[in-house]
């Protein structure tokens, strides 16, 4: 049965956040590499709160997955996100939700390209709200990064095709690098 087709009890409230002066929202996710959908999503963020944090967290269904390291991909977002204000790269260490929590955050944001990534992102925003985090707010992707995904972005690079229209520049030379260094698929 979906999440969102469940018999309705009443939603738990919101729990309480620490005090904070401006409205801080948290953008997790792997960024393995980052996109401009996502980067797209970042200048959107920045435009609704104070701060938008860009979180690395570690996505427990990709362990030992990633193609990109942590301190790259912490290079790669920076720079992608270099001179929009307010927005700044950090490291998610564990729980988002305690991240969120300890950083007295309003909001976690999230992109939603289509209705899988619905299914995908609607029990987390739950799991993170019982864990004490704040509310999810969701913002569509636009239409012109819709389609665009890390997972494509690897795949195409993997076969040497050209991603400069998904990506930063800086993050095409990555994976091309990346890939050089190890056997092609
Ligand atoms: O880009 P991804 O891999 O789809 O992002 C998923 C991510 C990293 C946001 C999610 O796995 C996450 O929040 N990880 C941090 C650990 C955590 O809080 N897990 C419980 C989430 S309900």
């Amino acid at each position: 049965m979906s999440v969102l087709s469940a018999p309705s009890e009443p939603a738990p409230p919101s729990p309480p956040v620490a005090p904070h002066t401006s409205a801080l929202a948290v953008y997790p996710g792997s960024f393995d590499p980052i996109t401009l959908g996502h980067v797209d999503i970042v200048r959107r963020a920045a435009a609704l709160f104070d701060e938008v944090i860009l979180g690395i967290a570690h996505n427990a269904a990709k362990t030992g997955r990633h193609l990109l390291d942590i301190d790259t991909r912490l290079r790669l977002a920076r720079d992608a996100v270099e001179g929009i204000e307010g927005a700044r790269v950090e490291i998610i260490p564990g729980l988002l939700a305690d991240f969120c929590r300890e950083r007295g955050a309003r909001a976690i944001v999230k992109g939603l390209r289509h209705g899988t990534d619905l299914d995908a992102e609607a029990p987390m925003a739950l799991a993170n709200r019982e864990l004490g985090g704040p509310e999810t707010v969701l913002l569509i992707a636009s239409p012109a990064h819709a389609h665009v995904s890390s997972s494509l972005v690897k795949d195409i690079a993997s076969y040497g095709g050209d991603v400069t229209p998904y990506v930063p520049p800086a993050v095409a030379t990555a994976l091309a690098q990346r890939l050089a260094a190890t056997p092609g698929p």
